[in-house]
C-alpha cells in the first residue's frame, strides 16, 4: 500500500477513457476513494491522472497500462494495484469494443470476433477473479459492469459486439448468485444509446452538425448520455443498503430513440 498511506478505499476503473470511465473515477474520488486507471494508452491515461490529482488531491490516482485481451496483463495489473494501493473495493468493468458501422457475420472475421470478446467478455472474467478473494475476505465488495443496448438483443452487424456483452450481462447475473449472499453487490448497467463522448455520440454529433440540426445541438442532454450523470448511477448502486441491492438497470437520454426498441 504504499500509494496509499492514507488508507483510502480503492475502486479499480478497468476500461479507464475519457467518457464513462473518467466520470465513474472522478465520481469515486470525489467521495474520498483512490483510483486505479487500466488501459492500454499510457498519454491518456497520464492526462486522466493529473487532471484528478490537480482536482482530488497528489496520489488520487494511479495508472496501470493494461490490454484486457491477455490473461497475464490483467493479473499483473490488479497485483501491482493490491501491493500500491490495497485490495479493491469496488470494480467497474467499463472497457467494451465494437464497430461504429456494423459488419454482416460474413464479413466479420475470426481475428475481430475474438479480439472484441475478449474485451467485452474474458477481461470482465479476469478482473473479477482478481478482486473476488479480497472483496470475500472483506465480507464486501461492489462490482459493475457497464453494458449496453446489444446486451439484450442482437442486431444486424453487431457480430463481434453483442455476443460478449450478452456474455457480461450472464456473468453479472452468475456473480450475484454466487456471491451475493457472501457480502458481494454485482450490477449490470445498460447504456441504452450514445453517449456524448468521440465514437458514437461523436457520429451523431457531426450528422446533426452536417445536418443543421441546431434543437438537438443545443439540447444535447435529451439526446446524449452525460457520462458525469451517469456516473452518479454507478455511485448510487455502490452506496445502496443492503436490503435493497439492484442487480440490474438501465439508462438513456430523454429523447433517445432506441427507448423504441424496449
Ligand atoms: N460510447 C457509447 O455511445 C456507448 C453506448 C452504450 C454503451 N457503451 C459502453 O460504455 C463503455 C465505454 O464507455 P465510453 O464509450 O464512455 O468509453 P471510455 O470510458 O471513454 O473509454 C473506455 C476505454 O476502454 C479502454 N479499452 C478498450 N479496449 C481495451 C483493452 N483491450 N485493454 C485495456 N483497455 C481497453 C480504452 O482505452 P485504450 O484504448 O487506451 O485501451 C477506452 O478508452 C463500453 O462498455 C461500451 O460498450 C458506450
Amino acid at each position: 500500500m504504499s500509494l496509499n498511506s492514507a488508507n483510502k478505499p480503492v475502486i479499480a476503473l478497468v476500461g479507464a477513457g475519457p467518457g464513462i470511465g473518467e466520470a465513474v473515477a472522478r465520481r469515486f474520488t470525489a467521495e474520498g476513494f483512490v483510483v486505479a486507471l487500466l488501459a492500454r494508452t499510457e498519454d491518456k491515461l497520464q492526462t486522466m491522472v493529473q487532471g484528478i490529482d490537480a482536482d482530488y488531491g497528489k496520489g488520487t490516482a494511479q495508472y496501470y497500462l493494461t490490454d484486457l485481451r491477455i490473461e497475464d496483463s490483467v493479473n499483473s495489473s490488479f497485483k501491482k494495484i493490491r501491493s500500491d494501493l490495497g485490495p479493491v473495493q469496488v470494480l467497474v468493468y467499463n472497457a467494451g469494443a465494437r464497430r461504429v458501422n456494423g459488419r454482416s457475420i460474413l464479413d466479420t472475421t475470426t481475428e475481430e470476433f475474438e479480439n472484441f470478446t475478449k474485451i467485452n467478455l474474458f477481461g470482465a472474467f479476469w478482473s473479477t477473479k482478481c478482486v473476488l478473494p479480497d472483496m470475500l475476505a472483506a465480507e464486501k465488495g461492489t462490482i459493475l459492469f457497464t453494458g449496453a443496448t446489444g446486451a439484450l438483443r442482437g442486431m444486424p452487424g453487431l457480430a463481434s459486439f453483442s455476443p460478449g456483452k450478452f456474455g457480461l450481462r450472464s456473468l453479472c447475473q452468475i456473480i450475484t448468485r454466487e456471491y451475493q449472499p457472501k457480502g458481494i453487490h454485482a450490477a449490470h448497467i445498460i447504456v441504452d444509446g450514445p453517449v456524448d463522448g468521440k465514437l458514437i455520440g461523436g457520429v451523431r454529433r457531426r450528422q446533426w452538425q452536417r445536418e443543421g440540426a441546431q434543437d438537438k445541438l443545443e439540447d444535447i442532454d435529451s439526446y446524449l448520455v452525460q457520462p458525469a450523470d451517469l456516473a452518479q448511477t454507478y455511485w448510487f448502486l455502490h452506496i445502496q443498503p443492503r436490503s435493497a441491492w439492484t442487480q440490474e438497470l438501465d439508462a438513456r437520454a430523454q429523447k433517445e430513440t432506441m427507448f423504441s426498441k424496449l
